[in-house]
């Protein structure tokens, strides 16, 4: 659900006119739907209502402090990838038990924090972060839970960037690797191995894939319980895909359906970690038009959102749908217009050949920049990062001021020889 409504060509978020917020704010902000959002997590947790399931939001889709705290309100589990993340997860009072960390590169004092703070599960990659996690949790006195996150190599249909469960790829531990291991660690007096993880990729728009990747780690865990130990949780990762142009609606109830068939009859918990399911559509990015430069063979329309503030499209050649808030100004030429920002490079292109009528000044939102939009942002060009908004209960709430130069420049001047 987009958290966009049109009304006579006047765009609303949950009730408020977007061009309210752009005055109050300025552009470029990123705005976000607390309804959009909470209906994802219903949408959600209703699918999964029949089992014993912990959803950990993905918090590297938006780390929004605000957005965090939204979510533990909800009762949502996180996913992290850094102490740092895990950090914004507890700032925001996100509860440590129900924490999740994923990620290649976790390094000692990140798996010193995570042993402390008692979340759920470390989700190990590799043989030698196992070997680090068993050293750091002796050193603490205490036992790490772990989960081994298995790669099963399996191919996905998505941007090759963003897929990740292919050998190829760096994450994981092999498949066929993962017996023995599980076998060994559970030796260990300072690791207990509580669970299987893996994720596939992201942007998938059916479930077979992960539906496979469930069977292959209860096939794993099956081999497991004839040795004496027990799996008790299934992670299956994210992945479940958005509409950004026509891709099928990614069916969230009809995975819950297989997933519980699978599990059926056993004492297991299944973690899921979307990101961009439950966030992506509720964002859209709010940008102002400051020129038009109609020519041959293309026409530009420079706004003042660059790809520092949105680098999907750059990055991975992502489709987001954009519109205009408010009636077309009279002479305002239909394009096809290429929406470009302000930053210095061919691929600050935003949007590539839309029909829209625009002119000078005019309000354009991008839309489902929710996920993986402020949080991949980036100064390039010393620009400053956008604002962030959170609409909820008909009143937009600054949640990120936008930066300005002293923020940044703050890390250097002190070092500054004149
Ligand atoms: N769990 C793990 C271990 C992950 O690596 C990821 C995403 C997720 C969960 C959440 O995936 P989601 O449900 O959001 O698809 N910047 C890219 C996406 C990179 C995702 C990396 N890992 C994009 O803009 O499409």
């Amino acid at each position: 659900m987009t958290g966009i409504r049109l009304d006579k060509g006047e765009a609303f978020v949950d009730g408020v006119r977007l061009t309210e917020i752009a005055d109050r704010f300025g552009t470029p902000t990123h705005v976000y739907s607390r309804l959009s959002i909470e209906s994802q997590v219903d949408a959600v947790r209703l699918a999964f209502q029949e089992m014993r399931h912990l959803l950990c939001y993905s918090v590297k889709a938006n780390d929004n402090l605000s957005l965090i705290a939204l979510l533990a309100d909800e009762g949502a589990g996180f996913d992290v990838v850094s102490g740092n993340e895990l950090e914004c997860v507890l700032r925001a009072g996100g509860d440590a038990s129900k924490v999740v960390f994923s990620g290649v590169g976790k390094q000692a004092e990140e798996l010193d924090f995570a042993l402390r703070e008692g979340i759920l599960s470390i989700n190990v990659e590799s043989i030698d972060e196992l070997e680090l996690l068993e050293e750091r949790a002796g050193l603490a006195g205490v036992t790490a839970p772990v989960s081994l996150r298995v790669n099963p190599n399996i191919a996905v249909d998505t941007h090759p960037y963003i897929a990740t469960g292919l050998k190829s790829s760096k994450f994981g531990i092999p498949i066929e690797a993962a017996p023995a291991l599980v076998a060994d660690a559970s030796r260990s007096a300072h690791l207990q191995v509580i669970g299987l993880a893996c994720h596939l990729g992201s942007q998938l728009t059916n479930m077979e894939p992960l539906d496979t990747a469930c069977e292959q780690l209860l096939g794993i865990a099956n081999s497991l319980q004839e040795k004496g130990i027990e799996i008790g949780m299934i992670d299956l990762g994210g992945g479940f895909g958005v509409r950004y142009e026509n891709e099928p609606e990614f069916d969230v109830a009809a995975y819950a359906r297989t997933i519980k068939r699978r599990l059926a009859g056993r004492d297991i918990l299944l973690v899921t970690e979307p990101g961009r399911f439950l966030i992506a559509s509720a964002g859209v990015l709010l940008t102002r038009v400051i020129r038009t430069k109609p020519g041959e063979p293309r026409h530009f329309a420079v706004v003042d959102a660059g790809m520092n503030d949105f680098i999907r499209p750059s990055l991975y050649q992502a489709y987001h749908a954009v519109g205009r808030d408010g009636p077309p100004a009279a002479g305002a030429s239909p394009g096809p217009w290429d929406i470009v920002g302000p930053v210095c490079e061919t691929a600050d292109t935003l949007a590539s050949q839309r029909e829209l009528e625009i002119t000078k000044g005019d309000l354009l939102f991008i839309e489902s920049c929710g996920a993986y939009g402020s949080v991949m942002s980036s100064n390039y060009n010393a620009r400053d990062r956008a604002a962030e908004v959170l609409v909820e209960d008909g009143t937009a709430r600054l949640i990120r001021r936008r930066e300005c130069l002293n923020d940044r420049l703050a890390l250097e001047t002190p070092y500054l020889r004149l």
